[in-house]
């Protein structure tokens, strides 16, 4: 990673007091997540555009994976204008082969994996009456079950590295609770308390395991309000900070509880909604 490094100079004179100057060049300066390597579900959407350029330019190696291989590889391209190694692959985190091979694909082609971001999820909206029953196994199969096969899949290779940082998506809508989504919320409320339990779990290893619950932010899951206009001025109002939120603000708090910054920091779940709701 090529950052600018500073330093002021002030150069004392008898005489004429002191000069100024300031130097400034590119050197290179090793980031806080150097040498690690990431794997982020849901790795083609909205928000993991955020999450994977964040890892990268703080010097991780990304594995976007996605059940779509085209939106993973688009957000895997972004990734490496960052400057990190970064694959795209096609799996399904609700299908424990499918997970197995990718984590260890990913381990061999990029050394281990030492941390897991999920973040896949499918986010159906109609009244809760109208949900058949095989539509709530998907949700639950891919929001809740996909975390548990994922975290399960990467467990052996943080536990040989001695060390990890797992990062659970959550949602606002647990903590809020959110009509036309029940299946939905009810994944989310599902993923605090696996982020807890998780993190007892797996803390003696040396693995700190926290959840983030975002507020809304403008992607492919917003798009299931039908009054765009109307939703976005009541996001506005709801929030402390009136501006909408981005990936990248997603980005940045992920960066952080992956990297060593964070390691004292376990089971907790982190809001990220603009000073929306406070707990
Ligand atoms: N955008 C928001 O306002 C918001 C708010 C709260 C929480 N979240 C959470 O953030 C996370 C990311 O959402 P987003 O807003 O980027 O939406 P998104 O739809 O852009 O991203 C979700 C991604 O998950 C992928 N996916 C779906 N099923 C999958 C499966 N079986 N296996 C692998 N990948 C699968 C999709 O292809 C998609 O790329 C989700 O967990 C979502 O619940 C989003």
């Amino acid at each position: 990673m090529l950052r600018f490094v500073g330093a002021y100079i002030i150069v004392t004179g008898r005489d004429s007091g002191f000069f100024e100057a300031e130097s400034r060049r590119l050197v290179p300066v090793a980031g806080p997540l150097e040498g690690r390597v990431a794997f982020v579900t849901g790795g083609g959407g909205g928000l993991a555009e955020g999450i994977c350029a964040s890892l990268a330019a703080d010097g991780a190696s990304v594995a976007a994976v996605d059940v779509s291989r085209e939106k993973a590889e688009r957000v895997a391209e972004l990734a490496e204008a960052n400057g990190a190694s970064a694959v795209a692959l096609e799996v399904d985190v609700s299908d424990r082969s499918s997970v197995e091979a990718a984590v260890a694909d990913v381990a061999r082609e990029l050394g281990g994996v030492d941390i897991l971001v999920n973040n896949a999820a499918v986010y159906p909206r109609r009244a809760w009456t109208e949900i058949e029953e095989e539509e709530w196994d998907r949700v639950m199969a891919v929001n809740l079950k996909g975390y548990f096969l994922c975290a399960r899949a990467v467990y052996p290779y943080m536990k040989e590295r001695g060390r990890g940082n797992i990062v659970n998506v959550a949602s606002i809508t647990f903590f809020v609770g959110w009509t036309l989504l029940l299946d939905y919320v009810a994944s989310k409320g599902g993923i605090v308390g696996f982020t807890r339990t998780l993190s007892r779990e797996v803390g003696p290893d040396n693995i700190n395991v926290n959840a983030i619950a975002p507020g809304a932010f403008p992607t492919d899951a917003e798009k299931i309000h039908p009054d765009q206009e109307g939703y976005n001025r009541w996001v506005l109002e709801q929030q402390s900070i009136k501006r909408r939120g981005t990936p990248e603000d997603i980005g940045n708090l992920v960066a952080f509880l992956a990297s060593d910054a964070s390691s004292f920091i376990s089971g907790q779940t982190i809001g990220i909604d603009g000073g929306w709701m406070m707990r």
